[in-house]
């Protein structure tokens, strides 16, 4: 079997980690979330997370890839075997989230083009429930495919399935060489016209005003936990994959604010961004901020179209540039989350990189095609909410709680990462993971596992089988499947490859 692929150069590294960790997370997600949250609400809680768990356990995790050389499930198997079955499961949840992730790409590339001539109308959410995605009237009735959103789905999967098939260095590094930068432009652009439009001062109050009635509902605070997680990539699986690619001698924590940082930085963008425009259709409206949202999953589909309706000048460019983003950051994101598990099965089934691409990308490509039905966006909200909160959320809490209290990693990577790096990690670093995120993650958790389970999500829009089926099942069955995963055997030669790969790189 041919070496491990290594990354051609720090910047492609750091490139292909902003990639990952920039994408429909944060342009699409990240408003939705906070205003699903309280708007105002979230910020604090979310900034938290972002300082005491989001950034340790980004360094966490580059510092678990380059020392023990493997994917996710061989990683925490290295560190210790009982381990393995949660590198499993956040493949799984990986996998799980591409099957939707993909989607939101072909909406969204399917908006790049209608861009040009603003095919959505005046009426924006009807548009996207009734003529775009034929939305059917009850959440589980298939009723076929949709082609307006099959089609760019396909597309989706050939490019994402086409990097993938040219490599680490090939493939994945080129394709975020000019991905990003090209997001980066086409991002500026609508940041600085937003923040010059009426009224974006009050859409920007609204961000940023903490709400203090909310600050000890567990609900929100899983949500801004689930959000950093979900935004840089953090308990996927990617970030372990990512730096396992790394070659021996590379500086892992500077790396690690790096792209935490340009992460943020460019979510806060995002945010100031939709909130400035938000407060810009307010004005228009004569409303108040809090009452142009529809929130939910539609709001990048429902609302951007409505303001780029209302904007003075250039209406079709400006819609181009958005949507024509999501598609950039969104990519360059599937192609890491899919990665996960491509790596993870290509060194478990010792199997060659192509046959693992078609394999486990060909799966989630099929199974994607669910959500391109007339139930798709019901299957998508349902599968999203569940997946984050139990999946992502909740693994992110298990993975902190296996390595710092259990296997007692935290000093062994410390001084690994101190080893190779600029910046030297300070005890704060495992008190943010052995003490903070544990217990306040922890608890809202609990907070909010009770809440999901005297109330229904979705206020009565799906039924208790449709949760169960889309929600719990799912969240539950990626712990499941994740475990059997784990029960098959390594082959012998492939961990005795990887720990002579680890040895040299602790030298
Ligand atoms: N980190 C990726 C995103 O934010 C998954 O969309």
């Amino acid at each position: 079997m041919e070496n491990r692929p290594q990354w051609g150069t720090r910047a492609g590294f750091i490139l292909a980690a902003i990639g990952s960790a920039v994408g429909l997370g944060n342009i699409w997600r990240f408003p939705a979330t906070a205003y699903e949250n309280g708007g105002g609400a979230f910020f604090l809680p979310y900034l938290f997370a972002l300082l005491t768990a989001g950034i340790p356990l980004l360094i966490m995790e580059f510092t678990m890839g380059h020392k023990y050389r493997g994917s996710a499930p061989l990683t925490y198997s290295k560190i210790n075997k009982s381990s393995e079955w949660i590198g499993w499961w956040q493949v799984t949840v990986s996998f799980v989230i591409s099957t939707y992730y993909a989607v939101i790409i072909a909406w969204a590339l399917s908006y790049t083009v209608f861009s040009f001539n603003l095919k959505w109308g005046d009426d924006t959410e009807g548009f996207l429930f009734g003529n775009y995605l034929q939305l059917a009237d009850t959440p589980g009735q298939l009723g076929g495919l949709v082609p307006g959103v099959a089609i760019p789905l396909v597309i989706v999967w050939i490019v994402t399935l086409g990097v993938l098939f040219a490599g680490v260095k090939k493939g994945i590094e080129v394709a975020n060489k000019i991905f990003i930068p090209a997001l980066l432009v086409l991002f500026l652009i609508i940041v600085v016209r937003a923040l010059t439009l009426d009224g974006a001062a009050a859409g920007l109050n609204a961000f940023f005003k903490p709400d203090w009635s909310q600050i000890a509902n567990g609900k929100v605070w899983v949500a801004a936990y689930g959000q950093i997680f979900f935004s840089l990539s953090i308990a996927f699986a990617i970030m372990i994959t990512y730096s396992s690619y790394l070659p021996k001698k590379s500086d892992i924590t500077n790396n690690a604010f790096i792209t935490g940082f340009a992460n943020s930085s460019f979510e806060l963008l995002a945010g100031i961004g939709v909130f400035s425009i938000l407060g810009f259709m307010a004005a228009q409206q004569g409303v108040p901020v809090s009452e142009v949202v529809s929130a939910g999953v539609g709001l990048a589909f429902v609302v951007f179209p409505q303001i780029i309706n209302e904007f003075p000048a250039f209406n079709q460019f400006f819609g181009f540039l958005f949507f024509g983003s999501l598609v950039l950051a969104g990519l360059s994101s599937l192609i890491s989350i899919v990665e996960t598990f491509v790596a993870g099965v290509q060194e478990k089934f010792k199997i060659s990189r192509t046959k693992s691409v078609l394999f486990g990308g060909g799966l989630s490509a099929v199974i994607s095609l669910l959500f391109a039905t007339k139930s798709g966006l019901y299957f998508l909200d349902v599968t999203d909410y569940f997946i984050n909160n139990f999946g992502v959320a909740l693994a992110g809490l298990i993975q902190v709680i296996a390595i710092a209290w259990f296997a007692k990693e935290l000093k062994g990577l410390q001084a690994h990462a101190n080893s190779v790096s600029d910046i030297q990690l300070g005890t704060w670093w495992r008190i943010c993971l052995g003490l903070i995120t544990p217990v306040v993650l922890g608890y809202m958790m609990f907070d909010n596992l009770r809440q999901n389970l005297t109330g229904d999500y979705g206020n009565g829009d799906y039924s208790r089988e449709f949760l169960f089926n889309f929600g719990w099942a799912i969240a539950l069955g990626a712990i499941f499947i994740g475990t059997l995963l784990s029960l098959k055997k390594w082959n012998k030669q492939e961990l005795n490859k990887s720990a002579k790969e680890s040895k040299e790189v602790s030298q």
